[in-house]
């Protein structure tokens, strides 16, 4: 070793770098620190479930099926791919079976991981019926508020912001071609309420 002493350069690139681990861990048990202490969440959950009997059972299956390999949905699962989270509120369970069975068709359009094989995630639309619609009931009670990142429903009332983004971004021919979901009638608000009757 005494014949082999560290460049000064390297001696600076040393300190350098376990400064920054230093500051790394400080930070964190910092941050635990607070969060564990403070009585209000300093992140508010916008996601929640309240499952029924065929939704347990749809999450078993979720759950041997490995989907959490490409998906996160209730905390656990990979963040490298799609969240499921609050898709329930997006689309309804026959929705979500529609995708399951013919993914291509549902998005009109061509999928990456679902679809025929030799795509990763075929075996989804192999699975028995009666899993798949377990499946997609157990996706469809995944809720997000109105307004959350993985809500289709925008927050209730008017929002400013929302407004002049629409009219900085939206393309004028836009205006011609949708309606705006937050000017619909309640009844046909999202195609997840309205097969599920419960307009807001
Ligand atoms: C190999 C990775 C992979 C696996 C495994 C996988 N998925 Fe997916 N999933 C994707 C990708 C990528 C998409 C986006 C659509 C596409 O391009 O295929 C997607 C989309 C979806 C969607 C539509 C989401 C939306 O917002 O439109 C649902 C629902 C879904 N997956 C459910 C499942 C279920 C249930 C399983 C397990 C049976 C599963 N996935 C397994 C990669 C995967």
């Amino acid at each position: 070793m005494s014949k082999n002493p560290l460049k000064s350069g390297e001696k600076v690139l040393f300190v350098i770098s376990g400064v920054f681990a230093l500051l790394g861990v400080i930070a964190y048990v910092a941050l635990e620190t607070i969060r564990i202490s403070s009585d209000k969440p300093i992140f508010s959950q916008t996601t929640h479930w309240n499952f029924s009997e065929d939704g347990k059972l749809g999450s078993k299956l979720y759950r041997e099926a490995n989907c959490n390999a490409c998906h996160r949905a209730m905390k656990s699962g990979t963040s490298m791919g799609l969240s499921l989270d609050g898709l329930g509120s997006k689309y309804s369970a026959s929705h979500i079976e529609a995708f399951l069975r013919d993914p291509e068709r549902f998005y009109n359009g061509p999928t990456l991981d679902h679809g025929d094989a030799p795509k990763e995630a075929a075996y989804a639309a192999k699975l028995p019926d009666e899993s798949i619609r377990l499946i997609a009931i157990f996706l469809s009670e995944l809720k997000a508020d109105p307004g959350s990142s993985v809500a289709k429903v925008p927050p209730p009332g008017r929002s400013e912001f929302i407004d002049s983004m629409v009219r900085i971004w939206a393309p004028e021919d836009w205006k011609e071609r949708f309606s705006d979901l937050r000017e619909r009638p309640p009844a046909e608000s999202t195609p997840a309420e309205s097969a599920e009757g419960n307009a807001r």
